[in-house]
């Protein structure tokens, strides 16, 4: 019976329904009392009288504030309440503020390389709605490793019914020519997580993020498992808002690495406006008829289809991303319609520098900086050609969180104590007051006190 009074959401409504039961089951009890028994006098019917109206004003009470939600906690997975994607994509952290374990419900191996992970809430709650582009940060206990290992992944599904965030993760081989180990994180979500494991997430987040609701038309840009937040890109638009114009392009070596080719088939069938184009570079005889060029995605495959003026979101590997922002600079598109997000480190040449500020009576040659760690009681003289406190803390045996090394994240935050640093890009994760990113900031000042 109280699952059918949590159905009925409005509160006046539930109070009602309560209070008319509560009153039946009294008058039906005590009548069965004073039959049962045989008294008679009015007292007795008075007293009968009586239950009866408390029980309807308790009734009435418990309906009130009878919580909708903690009466939900029991259910299974699969019946988890959530926060349906809306129309206006307010981001909506209800409930949610640092970590928040997830149950792996389901994983599915996408191609060769990459594998998704279907995530709900442990505590069976509200998921908040995303803006298609954004990632996760999760956090992993990876046995061997020190400390817990955090990584951020796109979220690279957009359903209409929010469920679930999916992730969907590439395995990070060991780089050829080198002997190091392969990827911690990509790894273990590969070999050990199974449905069923539990794993840490922060609430979504990040600027690479389409406005679903313009409407100039858009060009989607990937390769290898850039294609993750262009999916949700794409599956977005094509729910909230089907007339805007999609080119979707997309680089894979063959069909064997080409991830989702199903799910953006099923979607295209859906959406008129969306125009699909694959480009392999190595492609096997089997994979005939599934894709549309030999070679690369570059500015001028682009620009020999669209012929529209457009947005542009690119994803994908460096190289990539270096040549295609190069060649779109050069065809003259202007650098407010182009959106970019690379999983891994810009190269130097193309890292856009940080708005140059005006130098500080304190700033100094910064060969001559002393890093102080508060926390550690450490000291260490500045090495100019590190390329980020970061780098700097690791190779003297410190270790601080990071994750994205970009400034995209916010994992490697740490309050500055004293001193002033410089970013050799502009920070894209939001940083609080006091503190810096240290995966993208140099000291500016002959003096740095981290609180590390
Ligand atoms: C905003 C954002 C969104 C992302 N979304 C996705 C996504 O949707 N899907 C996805 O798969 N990834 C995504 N990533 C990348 C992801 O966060 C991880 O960086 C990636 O999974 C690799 O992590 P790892 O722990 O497996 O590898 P790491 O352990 O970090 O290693 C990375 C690479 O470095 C190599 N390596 C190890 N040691 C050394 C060394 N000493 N010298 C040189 N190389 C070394 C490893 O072999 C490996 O190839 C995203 C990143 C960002 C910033
Ligand atoms: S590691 Fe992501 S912001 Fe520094």
């Amino acid at each position: 019976m109280l699952d059918e009074l949590t159905e009925i959401e409005n509160p006046f409504l539930r109070s009602m329904t309560a209070a008319i039961v509560a009153a039946s089951i009294a008058t039906f009890g005590s009548g069965m009392v004073i039959a049962l028994v045989n008294i008679k006098g009015e007292s007795v019917y008075k007293t009968a009288l009586c239950t009866s109206l408390l029980a309807t004003v308790g009734g009435a009470i418990f309906g009130f504030v009878y919580d909708d939600k903690k009466g939900k906690q029991g259910q299974t997975l699969t019946n988890v309440t959530i926060t349906p994607p809306q129309k206006t994509q307010e981001i909506d952290r209800r409930g949610w503020q640092d970590w928040r374990n997830f149950v792996v419900e389901r994983k599915v191996e996408e191609s060769q390389e990459i594998t998704s992970f279907y995530l709900q809430p442990e505590d069976k709650g509200e998921i908040p709605n995303f803006q298609p582009g954004q990632f996760l940060t999760i956090k992993l206990d990876i046995p061997q490793q020190s400390r817990p290992t955090i990584r951020t992944y796109s979220l690279s599904d957009y359903s209409s019914s929010g469920q679930y965030y999916r992730l969907s993760i590439k395995r990070e081989p060991t780089p050829k020519g080198l002997e190091v180990p392969p990827g911690v994180a990509s790894n273990f979500m590969h070999d050990r997580i199974q449905q069923g494991s539990i794993i840490p997430a922060k609430p979504p987040s990040g600027k690479f993020a389409l406005e679903v609701q313009q409407s100039i038309p858009i060009v989607l840009v990937s390769n290898g498992v850039g294609i993750t937040p262009m999916l949700a890109m794409a599956k977005a638009t094509t729910l909230l808002n089907p007339q805007r114009q999609i080119w979707f392009f997309h680089g894979a070596r063959d069909g064997s690495f080409h991830a989702f080719y199903d799910e953006m088939q099923a979607i295209a069938q859906q959406n008129p406006n969306l125009t699909l184009h694959y480009a392999y570079s190595k492609p096997r005889p089997e994979d005939e008829g599934h894709y549309h060029s030999t070679g690369y995605v570059d500015v001028a495959l682009i620009q020999s289809l669209v012929k529209l003026e457009t947005e542009y979101f690119l994803c994908g590997s460096p190289p990539f991303m270096d040549s295609l922002r190069a060649g779109l600079k050069q065809a003259g598109v202007p650098d407010s319609r182009v959106f970019f997000e690379m999983f891994t480190k810009a190269s130097k040449a193309t890292a856009e520098p940080a708005p140059a500020s005006a130098p500080s009576q304190a700033t100094v040659n910064t060969q001559e900086s002393e890093i102080v760690l508060s926390e550690s009681q450490k000291t260490f003289p500045w090495q100019a050609d590190a390329d980020s406190l970061l780098e700097f803390l690791e190779a003297q045996d410190i270790n601080p969180n990071y994750s994205c090394r970009q400034g995209i994240c916010g994992t490697c935050e740490c309050r500055l104590l004293e001193g002033e640093v410089e970013y050799q890009q502009p920070p894209t994760a939001s940083v609080a007051e006091g503190s810096v990113l240290i995966c993208i900031a140099k000291p500016k000042t002959a003096k740095v006190v981290l609180a590390l």
